[in-house]
């Protein structure tokens, strides 16, 4: 048992996601439920070293659990990586009397969110990014929310590309991350998926699949890349120079498509709401017991917390079954 929590701050930092704002409403009516006050922080880390602040109640979060974006804004703040910043951020939880912050974003937010809890105000962070890239749990609010909107999107590129006999390629979001890559993948039959967790090499990874199926019959490809494989691979191609390449290897007209911002946006998915409530539930929960320094995750289906530093020193191991089934039904 830790101090008394009597006022809880919340913030969004980093990119936003789907399902945001439904951990911010959980969190909000968790909180007002067990008798706490609670302060909305606005823009994040950089809200809170300013003072941006206002205190929410039951009606502040009406009307927000079907939207995408986050009521409370967000922003990527490099000032709260100086210590000079967290002491400032430490100072105004102290001249606002919040005793505690529930933080909801992803890695770069949960440094931010363990050095304020060095300085002794218990931090609890809520993984929220569509990238799906946080090592200790299986899953981040944003990302199936995600998964739908590409597979939406990529069924419609499939329409065409399939009317005109081409292929597609079609680029998504994850950042060092293939789990959005992969999954839609699945979900929209791609004959081929890169991802930056896995080297690739164009001739083998697509061509050839293309000329297999061009055998069986197949007229029309999509392609997923992800964005990883485009910044971060061993001799990073676009996804425009990747169609070109696959069009002068195979024959077939090969248009490329950047989804971009798209999947950031957008209502959340029935199960994006009912993670988001459980996980914002549960981080109340343990900020009560006055216990900083923690991040909520799922582990075999169960909302569980674990201890941040130890969390933020863990690698995401991927999905290798995942990628083989991927692979043996895209034929
Ligand atoms: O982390 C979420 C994410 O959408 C990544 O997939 C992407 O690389 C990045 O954020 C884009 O960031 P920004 O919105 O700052 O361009």
């Amino acid at each position: 048992m830790g101090k008394e929590i009597k006022t809880i701050g919340i913030l969004s930092s980093g990119g936003d996601a789907p399902g945001m704002n439904a951990v911010i409403r959980a969190i909000t009516r968790t909180a007002l439920y067990n008798g706490m006050k609670v302060i909305g922080i606005r823009r994040g880390f950089a809200g809170l070293m300013k003072g941006d602040m206002f205190e929410m109640n039951m009606r502040s979060v009406s009307d927000i659990l079907q939207r995408g974006g986050t009521m409370l804004h967000t922003a990527r703040s490099p000032e709260f990586v100086e210590d000079a910043g967290v002491e400032l951020g430490k100072e105004k939880c102290l001249e606002m009397g919040i005793d505690g912050i529930v933080v909801c974003g992803g890695d770069g937010s949960f440094r931010g969110a363990r050095d304020l809890a060095a300085k002794g105000i218990p931090c609890v962070g809520v993984p929220c990014t569509i990238d799906n890239d946080i090592p200790c749990t299986e899953y981040t609010i944003g990302f199936d929310t995600a998964v739908n909107t590409v597979t939406e999107n990529i069924d419609r590129i499939r329409d065409t590309s399939q009317s005109h006999e081409r292929c597609s390629v079609v680029e998504v979001m994850g950042r060092r991350c293939g789990d959005i890559a992969l999954q839609s993948a699945i979900c929209c039959g791609a004959v081929s998926v890169l991802i930056p967790e896995v080297p690739y090499d164009l001739e083998r990874d697509v061509v050839e699949k293309m000329q297999r199926t061009i055998r069986t019959g197949k007229r029309h490809f999509i392609v997923i890349v992800a964005e990883g494989v485009t910044l971060y691979s061993k001799d990073a191609k676009s996804s425009a120079e990747i169609a070109d390449y696959i069009e002068k290897r195979t024959g077939f007209i090969t248009r490329s498509t950047i989804l971009g911002h798209i999947q950031r946006g957008g209502t959340p998915t029935a199960r994006e709401r009912v993670i988001a409530a459980r996980m914002g539930h549960h981080a109340v929960e343990v900020l009560a017991r006055g216990i900083g320094n923690r991040i909520i995750a799922m582990q075999a289906n169960k909302i569980v917390d674990l201890d941040l530093e130890e969390a933020l020193k863990m690698t995401k191991e991927l999905d290798v079954d995942m990628l083989r089934t991927a692979h043996e039904i895209s034929l």
